[in-house]
């Protein structure tokens, strides 16, 4: 009677419930080290916080990890991607112009796509498809002393991308 009860833990035998807890701590390491992977390849911003004007570093930091038509950078505490394009640089605000979700790069499609109802958009925020009905927002960008300011409470809309939406460097 004693042995069955150390070998039943509730509905697991011990052999059931060793290889459960193995599992369940190595996928709470892989989440960890994913999770620390993450936070250590998003830039951090230097100055600021989303609802004011953020400080994302000088343009020799940034552009090296940004050249023309690179995967956008995403800079998640200030809520939007910057974007090299060939009149200069965008920030895009995340939040998706049909009904707000949050828009991902997807890398394999080479363009934003919203994952609530598949609205696409390219390195310029421009609208490719879906019920989004226009492009991204933009934030407005400064760049003061070689300093890029971006402004997260000034967002704004647009019903096409036009070149001087771009800031030129
Ligand atoms: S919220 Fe993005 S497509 Fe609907």
């Amino acid at each position: 009677m004693a042995e069955a009860a150390t070998q039943e833990i509730g509905l697991f035998n011990r052999r059931e419930f060793l290889r459960l807890g193995f599992w369940a701590a190595t996928a709470l390491a892989a989440a960890e080290i994913g999770g620390a992977a993450l936070v250590f390849f998003w830039p951090k911003l230097k100055a600021g916080a989303f609802g004011g004007e953020v400080n994302i570093g000088t343009l020799e930091e940034i552009l090296p990890q940004l050249p023309m038509d690179a995967v956008p950078l995403y800079f998640r505490e200030a809520r939007f991607y910057l974007s090299h394009v060939e009149d200069g640089l965008l920030a895009l605000y995340r939040k998706c112009t049909h009904l707000g979700c949050v828009v991902p790069w997807n890398y394999e499609e080479d363009q934003f796509h919203c994952p609530c109802h598949s609205s696409l958009f390219n390195r310029k925020g421009e609208w490719q498809g879906g019920p989004a009905p226009r492009p991204m927002d933009l934030m407005g960008i400064d760049i003061r002393n070689g300093e890029i300011w971006v402004d997260t409470g000034e967002i704004s809309q647009r019903t096409a991308y036009v070149p001087s939406q771009a800031v030129p460097i």
